[in-house]
């Protein structure tokens, strides 16, 4: 299968209209927001991993979370904070690679909407290290990706369910993993995997 086509972070978020993203969405991810109201978490310390347009970060500090926001673009994360300069001041925003991060935990809960899945076979460990290394115990990852029911084609990695299990096994424990999809961003509707884990 031929490899995905992973963008050039910086010069999209330099030269694009965020809101013109596929994966531009001022909601709460519809999968996030329901693991949260059933896990009753209401206003850990946590992080958007990748925030990109900084939407989710933004609907968090909304909800009350204390919330920092990483992308490695720092085109990205200017955009995004002066997005939520107006409606949900007190986010940090930080340029960071989570590959080789210097963010300092430790976080109650990471929120990854559409970041491990851009992510080549051979990052994924480093990537599973390093947010172990960011949650505290006890902490929640909340991710969400392609799954290997989308049909190749353009956007990132499809992700089967076993190749969820294996990236974080032994160094988080797999809560559930759901078949969903990422609502509103392309039509139709791209299969996603909603993965609840825990440290
Ligand atoms: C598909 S976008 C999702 C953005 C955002 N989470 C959302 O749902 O709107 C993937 C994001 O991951 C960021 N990203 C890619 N590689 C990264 C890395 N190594 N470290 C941190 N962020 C990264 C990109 O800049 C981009 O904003």
């Amino acid at each position: 299968m031929e490899e995905p086509k992973i963008p050039d972070w910086e010069a999209l978020y330099r030269e694009q209209d965020v809101e013109k993203l596929p994966w531009f969405t001022k909601e709460l991810d519809p999968d996030f927001a329901a693991a949260l109201k059933s896990l009753k978490l209401r206003s850990e310390h946590v992080l958007d991993l990748g925030t990109g347009p900084g939407t989710q970060a933004i609907a968090l500090k909304k909800l009350g979370f204390d919330v920092v926001a990483s992308d490695i673009s720092e085109s990205a994360i200017l955009k995004a904070e002066a997005r939520a300069k107006k409606t949900a001041p007190g986010i940090r925003f930080v340029k960071d690679d989570i590959l080789a991060t210097r963010l300092q935990g430790p976080f109650d809960i990471i929120f990854d909407r559409g970041i491990f899945h851009v992510f080549a076979p051979e990052k994924r460990s480093p990537y599973v290290q390093n947010v172990s290394g960011l949650l505290k115990k006890g902490g929640y990852l909340m991710l969400k990706c392609f799954s290997d029911k989308e049909p190749a084609g353009e956007g990132p990695y499809r992700i089967s369910e076993e190749e969820i299990r294996r990236s974080f096994s032994p160094a988080l424990q797999v809560l559930e993993i759901r078949a969903s999809f990422f609502k509103g961003i392309r039509q139709p509707d791209p299969h996603a995997l909603f993965c609840l884990l825990q440290k």
